[in-house]
């Protein structure tokens, strides 16, 4: 696995639904045990105890359609993607509506967000304000019968395998977890578009969202990682230690949590 040195740190436990546990699954049983050597007296004395990773456990099942269903769908840290869903009827707790621009007026519940990742939003935003930098919100949490609707639309007028590029299955999107936030702006007269990045509000975006807890989560090549092509509006909070961690590492989530080989 290839998650740097943490203050914490999860070893999974896969524990097969209906399949049987396949070579590949070894790697997340055996790729990240506690260190059992005993260090010197020296090298003792050095360590400062909150440097240590402390372990947590989670254990995850995989379901009938081969997908793993998350163990931890409530951690900010939550990794959610083609491989991984959230179990079923999964409603995340503690949903508000941020205190931010929104590309729209009316009361929906896609204005909400988990309240720790609102929180962040709304120090986000202002920072930007502070620095004239107008971002707007378009579309936060989705129930799994919204993101079913959107995808099955997006399946009827571009086809399904176009549709995998750029829009999850329900279970599967980080809208559902309340930790994912799109973002645009009036000069983007509020489109989703690659072409965010172009622009002062985009590009700021992407040299700021770590410093409030956010990371860029379908970044520009690592469409083989991420499964999706790049998204510079998708932000996904994740804790401002971590999103530095995976800034500064240029990484994916898949990468930064060891849900990916490379
Ligand atoms: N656009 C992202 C991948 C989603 O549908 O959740
Ligand atoms: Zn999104």
């Amino acid at each position: 696995m290839n998650r740097k040195v943490r203050h914490m740190k999860r070893q999974w436990i896969i524990i097969a639904g209906v399949l049987t546990l396949t070579a590949c699954s070894n790697d997340f049983l055996s790729g990240q045990q506690p260190p059992t050597s005993t260090p010197s007296a020296e090298s003792q004395k050095k360590v400062d105890v909150k440097d240590q990773p402390v372990f947590e456990t989670v254990t995850e099942e995989i379901g009938e359609d081969g997908l793993v269903i998350v163990g931890d769908p409530e951690s900010v840290e939550v990794v959610v993607n083609k491989e991984r869903k959230l179990p079923e009827g999964y409603i995340p707790p503690d949903l508000r509506v941020p205190d931010v621009s929104f590309s729209f007026d009316e009361d929906h519940p896609k204005k909400q967000m988990r309240a720790e990742a609102a929180g962040a939003l709304e120090r986000l935003f202002k920072a930007a304000e502070a620095q004239g930098i107008e971002l707007v919100a378009a579309s936060g949490y989705r129930s799994y019968e919204r993101q079913k609707s959107i995808y099955e639309r997006n399946v009827e007028v571009y086809g399904e395998e176009e549709t995998n590029t750029f829009s999850a299955k329900p279970g599967t999107s980080e809208h559902q977890t309340g930790l994912a936030m799109d973002v645009t702006s009036a000069a983007m007269a509020f489109r989703l578009d690659q072409s965010f990045i172009d622009t002062p509000e985009g590009s700021w975006l992407a040299d700021n969202a770590h410093q409030y807890g956010f990371v860029i989560r379908y970044p520009e090549g690592k469409t083989d990682i991420t499964g999706y092509t790049y998204e510079p509006w998708h932000l996904r909070y994740v804790g401002k230690e971590t999103a530095i961690e995976v800034y500064k590492q240029e990484s994916t989530l898949e990468e930064f949590f060891g849900h990916h080989p490379s």
